[in-house]
């Protein structure tokens, strides 16, 4: 269990941080919503370190980089991408604009974690010796990603129909208020996937 959740950290912050060397040179609007997205990042490797146990937890620190993102998600993430901005050197994809719908819906669902994040510092993480261990496993411990009790089956009601915890889902319905009782790093896990989600879809990966 607790490896699993460390290799998904780790391959979520690897892939984030992969990106985030394009920056320089870009103006406007593209260096707006590159920033935007580099000071998410940042909060996002600083959660995920206490998550895999490698700093302590901290709830505070939780809460405000959950809030950070949040104020970054949404309608403020969306703004920054008039239609047929892709001036040099950004790496933004063209279907940003034809899948519309898709791509807003992302950026909501990011701002619906984030603020289910805030909620959920306090109970702290499940994975890194938190007191919650065991609270919400199914048998055998099933793992984060599969059908485990927790994303899977039993989380029918969180996930409204999809069942897919990748997110990109577009009506994906995600309950605050099962949010705000499950481990904080569930809910980091369901962040960091959203993130990841956007960016196989509208971000070209450079390689
Ligand atoms: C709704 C879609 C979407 C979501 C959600 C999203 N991103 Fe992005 N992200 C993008 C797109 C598109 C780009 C490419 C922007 C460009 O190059 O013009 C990008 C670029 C980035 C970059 C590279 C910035 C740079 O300096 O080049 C980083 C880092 C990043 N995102 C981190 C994150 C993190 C962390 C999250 C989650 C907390 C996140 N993003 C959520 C769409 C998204």
């Amino acid at each position: 269990m607790k490896r699993q959740s460390y290799l998904i950290a780790a391959s979520v912050v690897t892939a984030i941080s992969a990106a985030a060397y394009a920056h320089t040179g870009a103006t406007g609007i593209v260096k707006e919503r590159m920033d935007a997205m580099s000071v998410m990042s940042k909060a996002v490797k600083s959660i995920s370190k206490m998550m895999m146990g490698e700093t302590p937890y901290d709830a505070d620190v939780v809460k405000q980089g959950a809030a950070l993102i949040k104020n970054h998600a949404g309608e403020a993430m969306t703004s920054q991408f008039p239609e047929g901005s892709l001036q040099k050197p950004s790496v933004a994809k063209p279907e940003i604009w034809t899948n519309w719908d898709e791509f807003v819906s992302l950026a909501d669902r990011l701002g619906v974690l984030a603020d289910g994040l805030e909620a959920a510092a306090d109970n702290g993480p499940m994975m890194a010796g938190g007191n919650a261990e065991g609270h919400m496993m199914g048998e055998g411990g099933a793992n984060m990603m599969g059908g485990g009790s927790m994303m899977g089956d039993g989380a029918s009601g969180m996930m409204s129909g999809s069942g897919n915890m990748m997110g990109g889902g577009r009506d994906m319905m995600l309950d605050p208020a099962v949010l705000a009782r499950m481990p904080a790093d569930g809910v980091f896990n369901m962040l960091a996937q959203t993130c990841s989600s956007c960016h196989t879809k509208f971000r070209i990966e450079k390689k």
